[in-house]
């Protein structure tokens, strides 16, 4: 393509509203533009990117063999009326009128009208199981749209569907997919790990989110320096192999604590480290009151309180509730004789706890020397707080570090919970009918240009992998009022093209310096500048991912150009 005849705006300035790398870059080297919050436009260089990150999805799918369907953007309200989600999406959820007054959404995702699809056609057990997947245009109306093409309201993603008779064949499908997704992400060349998931609203039980390690990414990964492990820090286990210290349990001591209200102020105050301190917290769990205890330099972790409790709603009890409940403030909690009937749970930490101190439900006062099961019950004893840097991996191998994260794919396991209100079955073997067991599986292809863009730059520019990148060869002509350089640069252009390289062809009438700014930015893999040493048939070589530069004889310029492509 020569570069006079496309279009590929570029800019000099850094817009100032983009505050990440990839976002600056994909605009000003002219792959994107923003029509409005979170809506984008693909220009050419996008475009390409684009179309070879999902030639690698398509691939992989169909290796696994997922068929490719494209439905519809514009859904009917019935559909999501029949699952709820019509009424428990919010407002994420784009929802119109059509001229008859009937309602619409614009899909968010695409359970809905794919389990319409295959009810209506697939009736029998034999028929299972069916996986479908779509490259299609999403549309949220995120709360915060941000980070370019990282968070839009309108995105491109790849959601794949699979339906089936039996848990196993679910569980078979599910793997496939883990490994396809595993070979995408590193075939698109992405730092990334596997991580596991929390099932959010969507529902389902097994999860996993592929995360692209990046200083900006939304998410904190926990992972183990030594093995494969890795979750999302929000469901990441705790190794409980907690060693109890072995000394003799001295008698309860109750010490004044004027106004030291927090763990820390406590712990300065008498002279103790804070995992000494156990610390007590009041949840308000659905319409229960719960007492949870955990370590005083830990931190309870909501979502798996309410896993291990079956709520729908957690929350932190009202002070006021607190004060009815035991006439004393919240810091002021403690585990020794707490109403009865009250239910309390611990994390697994506080059961090795020894001599340790807490709260004494009275303001001011703490209890000294306190030992689980001598001075207070625990009903049960359970994983509940935060994984932390430097503890041992849940799976015994290494030590846990923190890394952050942007999710660019999410797999599910959905179960029955959409075909079960929709009335999605299958006879079985008996002739029995049944909900299909579902599947759901997303990449998120817009975003990935962007976390693609994130991973693979520098203070110049872009610098795309080769199997990315928009072009194989940036030719440049230096100079193109020389006829000696410019039929050198046309001849190299027409050869390189029957050779099937996909060739970008700086013909412009503009200064070197614009020219090479303009090719550092966009990023090619590889630089072929046609300059003053055209007369000896040289031309100059710059390779953008190490800034190696050296010089090529226009006779050694295909094979050299297939040793380079050749390599990874
Ligand atoms: N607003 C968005 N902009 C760009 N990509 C998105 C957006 N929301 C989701 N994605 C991509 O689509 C994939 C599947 O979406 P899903 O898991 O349903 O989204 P979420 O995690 O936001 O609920 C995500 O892993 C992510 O890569
Ligand atoms: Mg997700």
């Amino acid at each position: 393509m020569k570069q006079s005849l496309t279009f590929m705006p570029t800019m000099r300035q850094v817009p100032s509203d983009a505050d990440i790398i990839s976002h600056q870059l994909l605009l000003r080297a002219g792959f994107i533009r923003q029509n409005t919050s979170g809506v984008y436009s693909f220009l050419p260089l996008g475009k390409k990117v684009l179309q070879k990150i999902e030639k690698i999805i398509r691939e992989e799918m169909e290796a696994i063999d997922a068929v490719e369907v494209f439905m519809p953007a514009l859904q009917q309200a019935e559909l999501w009326q029949e699952t709820g989600r019509w009424y428990s999406y919010g407002p994420e959820l784009f929802r119109l009128k059509d001229r008859h007054d009937r309602e619409f959404v614009l899909g968010a995702t695409h359970e809905e009208v794919i389990t319409s699809l295959v009810r209506d056609e697939v009736k029998s057990y034999k028929k299972l199981p069916l996986t479908m997947f779509q490259i299609q245009t999403k549309f949220r109306d995120e709360q915060r749209p941000r980070f370019g093409l990282l968070r839009g309201r309108e995105f491109i993603m790849k959601d794949a569907y699979s339906f089936h008779a039996t848990e196993e064949s679910l569980d078979e499908k599910y793997e496939d997919m883990k490994r396809a997704y595993m070979n995408i992400f590193t075939r698109l060349g992405l730092d990334f790990r596997a991580v596991i998931a929390d099932g959010g609203t969507i529902g389902g039980t097994d999860t996993h989110e592929f995360m692209a390690l990046s200083d900006i990414g939304e998410d904190t990964i926990a992972y183990s320096d030594s093995s494969s492990y890795a979750a999302n820090i929000e469901m990441a286990e705790v190794n409980i192999s907690y060693i109890k210290k072995d000394e003799p349990l001295k008698e309860v001591e109750k010490v004044a604590t004027p106004d030291q209200k927090t763990i820390d102020e406590v712990a300065t105050y008498l002279e103790i480290e804070t995992d000494q301190l156990i610390k007590t917290l009041i949840f308000r769990a659905d319409d229960e009151h719960v007492a949870v205890l955990c370590r005083g330099d830990h931190e309870i972790n909501a979502i798996k309180l309410k896993n291990t409790l079956g709520a729908t709603e957690i929350e932190l009890a009202a002070e006021r509730d607190v004060q009815s409940l035991l006439a004393c403030a919240v810091g002021s909690i403690g585990p020794v004789k707490l109403p009865v009937g009250l239910h309390v749970i611990a994390d697994h930490a506080v059961a090795a706890v020894v001599n340790g101190v807490c709260g004494a439900n009275e303001d001011g006062f703490h209890l000294k020397n306190v030992n689980p099961e001598r001075d207070f019950a625990v009903d049960s004893y359970e994983d509940l707080r935060f994984i932390r840097e430097g503890d041992v991996s849940p799976d015994g191998n290494g030590t846990i570090k923190f890394a952050k994260g942007i999710e660019v794919g999410h797999i599910f396991k959905l179960g029955t919970t959409y075909s079960e209100p929709m009335e999605g079955t299958f006879l079985d073997e008996n002739g029995k009918a049944k909900p299909y067991i579902m599947g759901c599986y997303g990449i998120g292809v817009s975003r990935i240009l962007a976390a693609v863009a994130e991973q693979f730059n520098d203070e110049n520019g872009l610098k795309w992998p080769k199997n990315l990148s928009p072009y194989d060869v940036h030719l440049i002509s230096v100079n193109v009022k020389d006829d000696i350089q410019k039929e050198l640069a046309d001849e190299l252009y027409s050869v390189l093209k029957s050779y099937r390289y996909e060739v970008l062809y700086d013909d412009r009438p503009e200064r070197a310096g614009v020219k090479f700014a303009d090719s550092d930015l966009i990023g090619l893999p590889i630089r072929l500048t046609v300059g003053k040493k055209a007369s000896e048939g040289i031309v100059e070589v710059k390779f953008r991912q190490t800034g190696e530069t050296t010089e090529w004889q226009k006779e050694e310029i295909t094979e050299k150009l297939q040793g380079f492509f050749s390599t990874q």
